[in-house]
């Protein structure tokens, strides 16, 4: 359960949480395309082919082709400044600063960030569907893969896909409980109703390219600008916070 209000306002311990939550956006300007935006990722491909239950037991080779394309796309993908702001956040706060995503890039973890938790997967695995083992394979085609668990052939991206759980979900609504600070970087926000969620925090901060009314009434302190440029600012707020 939530803790009260009373409770999240002033934490039994002095120790403040901080729930940092990102999505495309943290990792646009590294290259990775958003997933809503004009030229994002959704215009080359028909989603519900590439990203849902229904498409891949349509046609799980499109949907292979499909991961195995974003997988070398990443490769040659570098983090950023937002990415290395909050990998420095994350090691000077290891217990205080819950890293959450749903992006299914490796760029925060290649930024030196410890313990992220990614939401919707991770690009960079695979899971068996016969054991159930998540085994990392980089950036290689999953076309010969097989699990190093159980040796079936039968394994897929460890992706979540629109129609299927999202187990991860749990440690959001964990670190939503004992966070007292909540700051998103980069989602639109149609996924995980992060407006939604910012009611439930003192201290809220938004970080999106553009306006979007939807969001923004909800949070404390918002900022329409690119996160590299946003990424100071984001540091000291964080850091303010954990000083307090
Ligand atoms: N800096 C900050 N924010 C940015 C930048 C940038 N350089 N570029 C884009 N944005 C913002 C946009 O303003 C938008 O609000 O990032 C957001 C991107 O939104 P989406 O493309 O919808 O991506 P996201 O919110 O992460 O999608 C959530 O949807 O398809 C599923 O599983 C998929 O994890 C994904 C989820
Ligand atoms: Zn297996």
């Amino acid at each position: 359960m939530a803790k009260s209000a009373l409770e999240k306002i002033n934490p039994p311990s002095s120790r403040k949480k901080v729930l940092i939550l990102s999505g495309a956006g943290l990792s646009a300007e590294s290259g990775v395309r958003t997933f809503r935006e004009s030229d994002g990722l959704w215009e080359e491909y028909d989603v519900m082919e590439v990203c849902s239950v229904e498409g891949y037991s349509r046609n799980p080779r499109l949907v292979a082709d499909f991961y195995d394309a974003r997988r070398m796309d990443l490769s040659e993908k570098q983090p950023n400044r937002a990415h290395e702001m909050l990998s420095r956040l994350k090691n000077k706060y290891p217990s205080q600063i819950d890293i959450l995503t749903q992006n299914v890039d490796d760029l925060l973890e290649r930024a030196g960030c410890p313990d992220v938790i990614h939401l919707h997967g991770t690009l960079t695995h695979l899971r068996c569907e016969m054991c159930g083992n998540v085994f990392e394979i980089g950036y290689q085609s999953q076309s010969d893969a097989k699990c190093p668990a159980c040796q079936s052939k039968k394994v897929r991206h460890n992706v979540v896909m629109f129609g299927e759980e999202a187990p991860m979900y749990a440690k959001l609504q964990e670190s939503i409980d004992e966070c007292e600070a909540f700051v998103v970087i980069g989602t639109s926000g149609q996924v995980l109703d992060v407006a939604w969620y910012a009611q439930w925090f003192e201290h809220s901060l938004l970080n999106n390219l553009d306006p979007d009314v939807r969001l923004d009434p909800y949070f404390k302190v918002v900022y329409h600008e690119k996160a590299t440029a946003a990424a100071e600012k984001i540091e000291k707020y964080v850091e303010d916070l954990l000083a307090e």
